[in-house]
Order: structure tokens, then sequence, then C-alpha cells
């Protein structure tokens, strides 16, 4: 296969196994391009991007960025205040007018879950969705599992538990399709109010036990609790959360196998990873920051392969 199946990326819900294998192996060749001194290829110099982030970002925004400019791509970055949004500016009429500008590629970040999928068919443009909602945020997912695919070798086989805020989070949702398609296992690890109720229709694990789910699983992906998602309380307080489900180094030296850890950012360090976890030999949080510009630049390049020019 040398072509992904999709016009957009929206979510990992509508990839094929071969899709992810295929932008795996075109970012193993990007991953050796930003190694070498001058990391910069010129694949897309015909090509402009916008970056249209509606919700606050540090790693998708900046690791998009490099990842268009190390393709030699045109790139715009537009954020919502300080734009005419404010001013009452449609999402559809916003993003034409930026393309009148001749933009070919767009990549959005947007609070609300769908938006990447509506705008698709409502503008003349590739998208890619830097987060929706409480919906997909595709990208994390496929730098995460080409992070455990690097780190053990292989996804297929292997246990992955998710811990945290599952019912906000759309890392889980991208992640749990993502790891399944590539023939993982997957837990969802929290507590009851925080892990959705159709998630048996996921085909995922349940645990409500944080020891129970690291001593099951081979890579442990700690989730931030996304207060700016609850309006209202989901536990009594961080305190309370970080005592039965924030990981230590006792309750990781603790367990009978040494597992991964993973967590895609931000952190809130001492509520769900302490410090010494979070920089410790077993966590891998940095190599995930470093593999999203690889896999960015794999998902732009395939996409703009399908643009007609
Ligand atoms: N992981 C992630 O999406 O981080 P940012 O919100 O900083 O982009």
């Amino acid at each position: 296969m040398t072509n992904i199946s999709v016009d957009h990326l929206t979510g990992i819900k509508d990839l094929k196994q071969q899709d992810i294998e295929l932008i795996f192996k075109t970012a193993d060749s990007f991953k050796e391009v930003i190694n070498r001194p001058i990391k910069k290829v010129p694949s897309l110099r015909d090509i402009t991007i916008a970056n249209i982030f509606f919700e606050n970002s540090t790693r998708t925004r900046l690791s998009f960025e490099l990842a268009e400019k190390r393709l030699s791509a045109d790139v715009v970055n537009f954020s919502a205040s300080g734009s005419s949004v404010k001013k009452g500016e449609t999402l559809v009429d916003t993003v034409n007018n930026i393309l009148s500008m001749k933009v070919d590629m767009v990549v959005m970040r947007h609070a609300s879950p769908g938006a990447a999928e509506f705008l698709s068919k409502k503008v003349n443009a590739r998208i890619i969705n830097a987060g929706d909602g409480t919906h997909e945020h595709p990208t994390q997912a496929l730098l995460d599992a080409y992070s455990i695919r690097e780190k053990l070798g292989e996804v297929a086989g292997k246990k992955v538990v998710i811990v945290g805020d599952i019912l906000h989070s759309r890392v889980a949702l991208s992640n749990i399709y993502c790891l399944q398609k590539l023939g993982a296992e997957v837990m969802v690890c929290g507590p009851t109010t925080l892990i959705p109720k159709y998630i048996h229709e996921l085909g995922v694990h349940v645990s409500h036990n944080l020891v129970e789910a690291l001593e099951w699983c081979d890579v442990a992906n700690m989730l931030r609790i996304q207060l700016e998602r609850q309006d209202i309380k989901f536990f009594p307080s961080l305190r309370e959360y970080s005592m039965l489900f924030g990981l230590n180094k006792e309750i990781l030296n603790s367990l009978s196998k040494e597992i991964v850890v993973m967590h895609p950012g931000p952190i809130n360090r001492g509520v769900e990873i302490t410090s010494d976890v979070a920089d410790s030999k077993q966590s891998i949080i940095l190599q995930q920051v470093e593999n999203g510009v690889a896999i960015r630049m794999a998902v732009i390049y395939l996409l703009a392969a399908k643009i007609e020019r």
C-alpha cells in the first residue's frame, strides 16, 4: 500500500490497519531526516498549510508547525483569540477566507466534537484534526502507538492501560481505536465517574484499581484530569484522586515487572504522575513528543499526495 485511504484525517476510526502501518513506515523515513544536521526535505515546496487553533496547545501546535517547515511547506498560523471569530464570524466563513489566500491544507484544533469532520464536508481543503473536544486526537494516538512500537518492537499482542479521565479524553478514544487496529489489548482504569457508560461497546477491559491494572499491562498511559471540561465534580478532590489513581515511584517499584510509562502531556506533576516517575528511565514521555514531529510529517506528506496539482 502506497496511498493512504482517506482524504482527511478526522479520526483514527476511519483508518485501516494498513493506513496506520503506511504512516509508521513513512514516519520511519522522516525520523531519519530530522536526525540529520539539515533536518529538511523539499517535498512540499508547493503546498501551503494553515494551522488554526481554537483551543490552547503547546506540543501539537509546535509539532505540526515544525513538521510542515521540515517538509518545506509554507505555513500560516491562526489563533481564535485576536481573530475576527471574536466579532462573530462562523467557522466555515473563517476557513473559507483563509483558503481563498491559496491554502491547501488545514490543521485544526477545536472545542466541539465533530468540528473537523464537519469542516471536511464544507470546505475545499485537506483537513487534519488536531483534537476536537472530547472526541478524537488522531495524531496523538498515532505517535503514542509509534512510540510503543519503537520501545517494545511491536504493538500487536501488547497490553496497554489508559489511566485517568477517560470520560473527557479525546486521547483515550483515539488510542483505543489505534491500539486495537494494531492488535493490542486495551484496558481503561479510573474512578467509575470518569469511565463512560458506553465503554464496554469499545471492547476494552475496565478496572477501578490502579495496582491491578498496572500488574496487567506492559504500558501505562497516564492521562491528565481535564478540569476545563468538567462543569460538575466527578471526584471529591485532586488529593483523593491522586491517592487512588496517581502513579508514584513506590507503586512502580512494587510491580512484578518493568512497565513502560507514557503521558500525552501536559503533565500535572503530583496529581496523575509524580516527578520521579515522569522523569524516570521507564518514562518515554519526551520520546513521544519527539516522535510527534515525524508522525505529523508522515500524515501531512501522505495527505498532500492526494491534492491535485
Ligand atoms: N498532547 C497534547 O495535545 O498537548 P497540547 O495540548 O499541548 O497540544
